[in-house]
């Protein structure tokens, strides 16, 4: 077996177009004979043929290594072995695969049959019955053998070697899970005489003249024509040339209407589905059927936490289900082609996708670039062929509107000739590469994570007159429209400022959206000691080269459970947008459609004054077209008045009036509120006997001035505090502050994690006591004085005045400025009336809603799989914490908090390196913060913008405690 070449694989027929055929097919997936072996040179040589009887078993499709044959392995753009192209690593898992069959008759009655494989990482050499059938290259990619001759009746021996690692793991180094094998399904397909061999139907819409247009090029073994027959329209003609039809719709993923089609010959009859539709650049924007769109995306690598990148239609189809309730109308295949029945999915539910080519040559970076192997002609053949695979497999889909290159391959002739290629073949696409800078083979510009303040500019240059000076290159970037093929990190707590970049690709003309990275994290689930799984991440199976917890970076969970930077990032794309003018007297609907009108939702509003509904009602709304907006008078009684205690909160859903594929009738596509705060009585002081060791309800600790118990509850603090368990956006560097350290080292250098806290005095008034503290960083001088007043104000309860002055010492920002309590006990859950029900900070929280929120005790945190801060509630005026040792209800006086409840102390969670070596500390940490950071996407991108930071201030906040028994 060659492993060390710069060619594709070799053998396999021309690449071609998936196709839905009635010509027999047989599934050869199943248990395969397998053994693995440690390198090539070590690999018994009777793999072919030699008894099998000790090897063991693998399933098929599947990667060996998460089936007991060795372990995975993550890297992101460090190469686990020595740069020393086109060799792989002499320490190179081989697995031999081995499976007798019997083909069936129905194959057998066919002359001419191919073999198929959809996927294979990383290299393969594949022997029919003793005899070589070819070898493959490119992963993620189709290819098909001619196995006429060799295909016996009887039973046939197939045998297949793939290395996992070869020449080609230098061209896909993309950023995730090690994983080789045979990952997709392995197929014996029979080809009529006269059957389809190929088929390229470019389905295009002229909006000009609402016609639809399509253009056949079938290729039939053996020469002849087929036929086009759309029963639908009464079509059947001639399978070549082009063809105009009247009275059909166009496809766009907003109405993703499809035609079936059947090519026919006399032999074989194909099936697809068709969508009119016609993609262009005009004017620096990106335009589908005349209109500009706007791509609410994602990026979506293949991914199941027990099965690697082995797909299953239950869970694909679901998962893109869970994109459309979430309003995302794109994704980019990041970085390789999907399965092919996922682009099956993209045309019926709608979706613009960005078909990208598996390549990756992001490992040269640490090298300088030096030996990519994009400007190296040895492998040119290598790229061109990639493309074409990618290519001809997936051209008949309507959702597919860019081809992209591939990522982060930097530059260079080969990738140049992969653009040339398919824009030759396929001049109805767009190319997209985010490499290419200087735009020079694309047809968007395109990058990743450009911060916001660059997103700006890029949105203004194409205002501006056009520059004398700007070269040939310059000009055209000029005329293209722009995306983001990736923006905000959605790794661990964020991404912070969704809403910020939004409002730009909304603003500029030239703007076409963008795509989060990513969709899902890529955890590995594996048994736990104890009976229960563990989620793992890249360093937990040993490996010498890898990049810990950047491969837990996603919107959902590796089980697909929604993350909350999904649901703020639905709220932010939401295509309907809701503004209540703040007297109440009108509500502006803006739609964001780029094809729908509004005419299939319906707007609901309702009136919630401290808790209860007290007026609800159907808004009649104007027709209103796609990006238009209307404005509807809101109903008297939906106004506020001062009555309200804690909010009075008028709140305007859009619903839909029909069921879709994704969702029911009545699902909500977007909201908007007007909260109206409300004043609480104030409670008159009563008199109570104040002492150093408290006053009311309220005990103090004669050494810290602090809580020790409120009523029957155990309670310590308030703490004054300024840190978090840093996130993984704190713990890394914001592309805007590459100079400075990241905020989790700049809070360590400040001590801000190891505040301490001195009592200055406590001094016992007539009705009140004053406390006053200074907590201090050690090391350095830096402190924040607290005075609190606390008094009784009857019913068991106190109020406390709370007055936090910093001096001038401090030099960083603070993580927030709260105070901290422990309670006695577990936490068992919570009530509050603030936003919610989400976590969210000040640059995350398009999605919170005021409410009255009940809240598990599941769901009090984020059940991150590297701990960190999570689970603040912003703009709480009032809250009921739940714990084994009592309840303890907190009510904001005059403005609201951010609230916090955790079953782990900071320090814990800052320590953890996985969620599941958390164990129960028997207490609960309550935050209430007056003012909090924002959390950002320095992951990867623009940390916490300037107006989200939190520099050293005074606060004041004044609230009631009151200890309440637990109901049983
Ligand atoms: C990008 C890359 C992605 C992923 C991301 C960080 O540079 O294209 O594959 O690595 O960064 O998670």
């Amino acid at each position: 077996m060659r492993i060390a070449t710069t060619r594709p694989g070799s053998g396999t027929i021309a690449p071609r177009a998936r196709l839905r055929s009635d010509a027999p097919e047989q599934s050869l997936d199943g248990n395969w004979r397998f053994r693995v072996s440690p390198s090539l040179r070590s690999a018994p040589a009777d793999w072919r043929d030699g008894d099998t009887a000790r090897w063991g078993t693998v399933e098929v499709p599947g990667h060996w290594n998460l089936q007991g044959y060795g372990s995975p392995a993550y890297s992101n753009v460090q190469m686990p072995f020595p740069v020393d192209p086109p060799f792989p690593p002499d320490a190179n898992p081989i697995g031999d695969y081995r499976l007798d069959f019997t083909a069936s008759a129905a194959v057998l009655a066919h002359g001419r049959r191919l073999l198929r494989f959809d996927g294979i990482e990383s290299a393969a050499e594949i022997w029919l019955n003793d005899t070589l059938v070819g070898t493959t290259r490119g992963s993620r990619l189709t290819h098909e053998f001619d196995v006429s001759g060799l295909l016996m009746e009887g039973v046939n021996r197939l045998a297949v070697r793939v290395a996992q690692f070869s020449d080609a793991t230098y061209l896909e180094n993309q950023d995730m899970w090690w994983l080789p094998g045979i990952f997709r399904s392995v197929t014996l397909l029979a080809r009529p005489d006269g059957g389809i061999a190929d088929l390229f139907v470019r389905a295009d819409w002229d909006h000009h003249a609402s016609e639809g247009i399509l253009d056949v090029a079938a290729e039939v073994d053996g020469g002849g024509v087929a036929r086009l027959v759309i029963e639908e329209l009464g079509v059947d003609v001639p399978a070549t040339g082009s063809l105009r039809l009247a009275g059909v719709e166009p496809w766009n993923a907003e109405h993703p209407r499809l035609y079936d089609v059947e090519i026919r010959t006399g032999t074989e009859t194909v099936s697809l589905q068709v969508g009119f539709r016609r993609v262009e650049v005009r004017d620096a924007r990106l335009l589908v059927n005349g209109s500009p769109i706007m791509l609410r995306g994602v990026n979506r690598h293949e991914h199941r936490p027990r099965h690697g990148r082995v797909f299953d239609a239950t869970v694909a189809r679901d998962e893109l289900l869970l994109m459309k309730r979430h309003n995302i109308n794109a994704v980019r295949t990041s970085h390789y082609p999907p399965h092919p029945d996922v682009l099956d999915l993209f045309d019926e539910l709608g979706f613009w996708v960005i078909d990208e080519c598996d390549l990756e040559t992001h490992g040269f970076e640490h090298v300088g670039w030096r030996g990519n192997p994009s400007t190296d002609p040895a492998w040119r053949d290598a790229f061109l062929d990639r493309m074409q695979r990618t290519v001809h497999r997936d051209k008949n889909h309507p959702s597919v509107i860019m081809w992209s290159l591939g990522n982060e391959s930097h530059v260079g002739a080969n990738l140049e000739a992969m653009a040339r290629w398919a824009k030759s073949v396929d001049p109805s696409r767009l190319i997209h590469y985010e490499g290419d800078r200087e735009s020079r083979y694309v047809d968007v510009y395109s990058r990743m994570y450009a911060s916001h303040d660059e997103v700006r500019e890029i949105g203004e240059e194409v205002l501006r007159p056009a520059r004398f000076d700007a070269t040939p290159a310059e000009a055209h970037r000029l005329t293209l429209p722009f995306l983001q093929c990736e923006f905000a990190h959605a790794m661990g707590t964020g991404p912070g400022g969704l809403e910020e970049y939004w409002d730009l690709f909304e603003a500029y003309p030239r703007h076409a959206g963008g795509f989060v990275w990513e969709w899902i994290e890529q955890g590995i689930t594996v048994d736990g000691p104890d009976g229960g799984s563990r989620t793992l991440y890249g360093g937990d199976f040993g490996e010498a080269v890898h990049d810990g917890n950047f491969v837990i970076d996603g919107l959902v969970d590796a089980d697909r459970n929604p993350r909350p930077g999904l649901l703020h990032y639905a709220a932010v794309i939401a295509p309907v947008v809701i503004d209540v003018d703040p007297g109440r007297t009108s509500v502006r609907i803006a739609n964001r459609f780029d094809f729908l009108d509004l005419g299939h939702i319906r707007l609901q509003w309702s009136r919630v004054v401290d808790g209860a509904v007290t007026a609800s009602g159907t808004l009649t709304a104007p027709p209103c077209g796609p990006r238009e907006a209307v404005t509807l008078e809101l109903p008297d009684a939906g106004r506020s008045d001062a009555s309200a205690e804690v909010a009075d909160v008028l709140t305007v859903e859009a619903v839909t009036t029909a069921d879709s594929p994704w969702a029911g009738a009545g699902h909500v596509l977007a909201s908007g509120q007007h909260v109206r705060e409300g004043r609480p009585p104030v409670p008159p002081r009563v008199a109570a006997e104040a002492t150093e060791e408290g006053i009311g309800a309220a005990r103090f600790d004669v050494a810290t001035g602090g809580l020790v118990r409120l009523g029957d509850l155990e309670i310590t603090g308030p703490i004054v505090g300024v840190w978090r368990a840093p996130t993984d956006n704190d713990r890394d560097q914001g592309t805007d502050e590459l100079d400075l350290p990241r905020y989790a080292e700049r809070w360590r250098a400040a001590g801000m994690d190891r505040t301490v806290t001195r009592l200055i005095d406590v001094q016992p008034g007539l009705d009140e006591v004053v406390v006053r503290t200074r907590t201090g960083t050690p090391i350095l001088d830096s402190a924040i004085d607290a005075t609190v007043r606390w008094s009784a104000v009857g019913d068991g309860a106190v109020r406390l005045d709370v007055e936090l002055e910093p001096n001038a010492a401090w030099t960083t920002e603070w993580a927030r400025l709260g105070l901290d309590l422990v309670l006695a006990g577990e936490p068992l859950g919570a009530d509050l009336a603030g936003y919610g029900p989400m976590h969210s900070y000040p640059d995350l929280r398009s999605g919170a809603r005021f409410g009255w929120w009940h809240l598990d005790p599941s769901e009090l945190t984020v059940d991150n799989v590297k701990p960190q801060e999570s689970g603040s509630r912003i703009g709480v005026r009032d809250a009921r914490i739940v714990t084994e040792g009592g309840t303890l209800h907190v009510s904001a006086l005059d403005h609201s908090f951010a609230l916090t409840v955790s079953r782990h102390s900071r320090q814990t969670l800052a320590a953890a390196a996985h969620n599941w070596e958390l164990t129960p500390e028997g207490r609960t940490f309550v935050s209430i913060d007056l003012a909090q950071s924002g959390v950002g996407t320095a992951t990867c991108g623009p940390g916490v913008l300037p107006r989200h930071r939190l520099p050293a201030r005074p606060a004041a906040i004044s609230l009631i405690l009151r200890h309440e028994r637990t109901p049983d």
